[in-house]
C-alpha cells in the first residue's frame, strides 16, 4: 500500500513512525513533512492546503490512502475535494468531511450539536455584531471567571478566560470588533467549568468507533501550569482519573451520542475525533471537539497502540472498523517537548541541534526542525519531542527527562513537572 500523510509537526512524525511499522505499507510519503519524517518516508514539498497539487500527486504516484494530520485542510474541505472529483473519488481520505470538521471549525456549531444530542458541556450563548448588547447583559448573569471563545479557528489562541466582568465586557467588544479577524465575528460565551482536563481519542468509520488511549496534555509554558498557553509542552498516558468507570460514562454520554449524532445528521465522518474533556467532580464534560489527533498527545498515544494502525485506518475507509481489534500496551508513555527559548512569544529559528544520536531507549519525534546544509536546526517554537515508555509513569518520565538533557540547542527549554500533578 502507498500512503500519503499530510502535515509537518510532531504529531505527523509520530503518525509516520506508527504507519511505517505496518507490514502493509510499501511506501510512505509525507507532505510537507519535516526533518524527522524524512528519515522514515519520503517528504513531498506540497502544502497541506494545496488540494490541486495533492490530487495530482496522489494520481501520479498511485496513492491508496491519504491520512490528514492537521485540522486546517479538513476544515477547508479536503475530504470533499477528493470525494467529489471523479479522478480521486476512489482514494480514501482519513478525516471528516468539511461539515464534520465544523465540530472543530465552529465553536457555535459544536455547542449546538452537543445541545441537540444531550452531550454534557458548559452552558453557553452565542453573540455577533448584531446583538452585542445582549452579550454584555448575558455576562452580567454569569459568575467569574468568564470564558469567551472566538467561533472560528485561531491556531489555539481564540479562547480567553478573564477574571473580571469589566475585562470580559471589554474583551467581548474587542473580539467582535475583529481581534481575531473573521474568526471572532461570532463569539461563544460559556460558563466556566472547574476540573482536570483529559484528551480522549476515537477513530470512527461513521458507524462504528474504537477508543484509543487517553492522554493529558500540558498547555502552559511554565511549570505548575503558569504563564502563557502553548501548543502543548508534553503529554502522558494513561491518565489515572480515567478509570474504567469514568471511561464508561465518557463512552455512554459523550462518544456514542457523538458518533450517532453525526450519522443522524447525515454528516460524513471517517477519521479521528478528539474529545477535549474536563472532569468536573467525577462527571465528564466536553470542552471542545477537534477533528484530528492532538499534538503532543499523539507523541505518547502512538506508543501505546499495539495494533497495526493501517488495519484500523483501512477499517475506517471501508466501514469495517467494527471488525478491527485495538490492542493497547498497558505501560505508561510520556512525551516531553523541547522548545525554543522565548516560545510561545518571539524566538529565534536556525540554531544547530546536537545530541539526538546519543539518545538511547527513548523515541525522538521532530516537531519544528529543518535541515540546513546538512545540519539539523531549530525551525519552530516546539522543536523536538522525547517520548518514553515506563512500567509506571515515574519511570517513563525519568527516562524522558534523562534523554531530553542529551539534546542540545541554544536556549532550549522544557518543563520538568510533566505528569507530576497526577
Ligand atoms: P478550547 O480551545 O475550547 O479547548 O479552550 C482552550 C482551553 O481553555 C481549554 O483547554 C481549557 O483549558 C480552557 N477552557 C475552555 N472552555 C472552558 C470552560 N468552559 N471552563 C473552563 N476552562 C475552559
Ligand atoms: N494538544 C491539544 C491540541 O492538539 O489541540
Amino acid at each position: 500500500m502507498k500512503i500519503l500523510l499530510l502535515g509537518s509537526g510532531g504529531r505527523e512524525h509520530a503518525l509516520a513512525w506508527k504507519i511505517a511499522q505496518s507490514k502493509r505499507v510499501d511506501k510512505l510519503f509525507i507532505a510537507p513533512g519535516n526533518a524527522g519524517t524524512a528519515e522514515i518516508g519520503q517528504n513531498v514539498n506540497i502544502g497541506t492546503n494545496e488540494f490541486d497539487r495533492l490530487k495530482e500527486f496522489t494520481l501520479a504516484n498511485n496513492i491508496d490512502m491519504v491520512v490528514v494530520g492537521p485540522e486546517d485542510p479538513l476544515v477547508n474541505g479536503i475530504y470533499d475535494e477528493f470525494k467529489n472529483d471523479s479522478r480521486t473519488g476512489h482514494i480514501p481520505v482519513i478525516g471528516p468531511s468539511k461539515k464534520g470538521a465544523t465540530l472543530e471549525g465552529s465553536k457555535d456549531f459544536a455547542k449546538g450539536f452537543m445541545m441537540r444530542h444531550g452531550i454534557p458541556t458548559a452552558k453557553y450563548r452565542t453573540f455577533n455584531g448584531a446583538n452585542i448588547a445582549e452579550g454584555l447583559a448575558f455576562l452580567d448573569t454569569l459568575r467569574p471567571p468568564y470564558v469567551l471563545k472566538a467561533d472560528g479557528l485561531c491556531a489555539g489562541k481564540g479562547v480567553l478566560i478573564v477574571p473580571t466582568l469589566q475585562e470580559a465586557k471589554q474583551e467581548l467588544q474587542d473580539m467582535l470588533g475583529g481581534m481575531f479577524g473573521n474568526a471572532s465575528a461570532t463569539v461563544v460565551i460559556e460558563e466556566f467549568l472547574s476540573g482536570i482536563e483529559c484528551s480522549v481519542f476515537v477513530l470512527t468509520d461513521g458507524k462504528h468507533y474504537k477508543i484509543l488511549p487517553e492522554a493529558k496534555d500540558y498547555k502552559r509554558i511554565g511549570e505548575h501550569d503558569t504563564g502563557l498557553n502553548t501548543g502543548g509542552m508534553g503529554s502522558i498516558t494513561p491518565v489515572p482519573f480515567a478509570t474504567p468507570e469514568w471511561m464508561k460514562k465518557v463512552e455512554e454520554r459523550i462518544i456514542r451520542p457523538t458518533v450517532e449524532g453525526l450519522a443522524q445528521e447525515n454528516i460524513d465522518y471517517k477519521g479521528f475525533i478528539f474529545f477535549g474533556l474536563i472532569n468536573v467532580e467525577g462527571e465528564p464534560n466536553v470542552i471542545e471537539y477537534n477533528c484530528r489527533m492532538g499534538d503532543p498527545e499523539t507523541e505518547s498515544v502512538m506508543l501505546r497502540l499495539k495494533s497495526d494502525i493501517v488495519d484500523l485506518l483501512e477499517g475506517v475507509a471501508t466501514g469495517t472498523l467494527g471488525q478491527c481489534n485495538v490492542d493497547i500496551d498497558t505501560r505508561s508513555a510520556v512525551c516531553i517537548m523541547l522548545v525554543s527559548g522565548g516560545y510561545p512569544e518571539n524566538y529565534v529559528k536556525g540554531y544547530p541541534i546536537s545530541g539526538i544520536d546519543k539518545v538511547e531507549g527513548s523515541i525522538v519525534f521532530h516537531s519544528g526542525t529543518a535541515l540546513k546544509n546538512g545540519q539539523l536546526v531549530t525551525n519552530g517554537g516546539r522543536v523536538i519531542a522525547v517520548s518514553s515508555y515506563g512500567n509506571i509513569k515515574e519511570e517513563a518520565l525519568q527516562k524522558s527527562f534523562n534523554e531530553a538533557q542529551k539534546i542540545q540547542f541554544k536556549d532550549r527549554y522544557f518543563r520538568r513537572d510533566i505528569g507530576k500533578d497526577l
